[in-house]
């Protein structure tokens, strides 16, 4: 599926909800009121995009891990949520891949991250078909549903992604 990564915009707002996923049950939140910006070195978001249909098919997001005391310890770690619809059309392998190289093109980091639940095997598969490695467990990291949940940590390295195709999907 031809996909594009772009600015979330007020029009995405409504259709980005989360949810609709046990991975995904944190609770009532408030609908997101701000477009979230898509600052590389800050958290940010982008729109993920379905070209041949025109539709919204859901965002990749960022937040920083801090590995050591400088900011050279500063690692991205990418999350993705896909709308249900939109799930099981290797949209969320295309778009984990394009964020990962946006990341080792648009910034000077060694490691990108990203984590998910022991049980969530379609995100294991999506982010190892996207270049990631599964590094380990991180007990019981994770707040959701009532309950602390284990997580597998998967990384990339700068140099594992040297020369990798970076897939088809645009970032626009
Ligand atoms: C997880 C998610 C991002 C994956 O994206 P996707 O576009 O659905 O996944 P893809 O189509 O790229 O690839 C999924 C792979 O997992 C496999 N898969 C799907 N469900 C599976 C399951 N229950 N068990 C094992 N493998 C499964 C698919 O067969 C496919 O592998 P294949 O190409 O080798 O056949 C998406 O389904 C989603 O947004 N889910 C809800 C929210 C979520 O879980 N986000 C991640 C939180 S960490």
């Amino acid at each position: 599926m031809p996909i594009t990564l772009r600015p979330v915009t007020e029009q995405d707002l409504p259709l980005l909800t989360g949810g609709e996923s046990p991975f995904d049950d944190f609770g009532p939140r408030p609908p997101l009121s701000e477009v979230p910006p898509p600052a590389l070195h800050e958290g940010g978001a982008l729109a993920v995009w379905d070209d041949e249909n025109d539709t919204l098919l859901g965002e990749v997001s960022w937040i920083w891990q801090q590995r050591g005391p400088t900011s050279d310890s500063r690692n991205p770690m990418i999350g993705i949520w896909l709308r249900p619809q939109a799930r099981g059309r290797s949209a969320g392998t295309q778009a984990q891949r394009a964020t990962i190289d946006l990341f080792f093109r648009h910034t000077s980091v060694n490691r990108v991250e990203a984590s998910t639940d022991v049980e969530n095997l379609a995100e294991q598969r999506a982010l190892e078909k996207a270049g990631f490695t599964r590094e380990g467990t991180v007990r019981g990291s994770q707040w959701r549903d009532g309950a602390y949940h284990d997580c597998y940590l998967y990384s990339v390295l700068r140099a594992e992604w040297t020369g990798r195709t970076p897939g088809s999907a645009k970032v626009g």
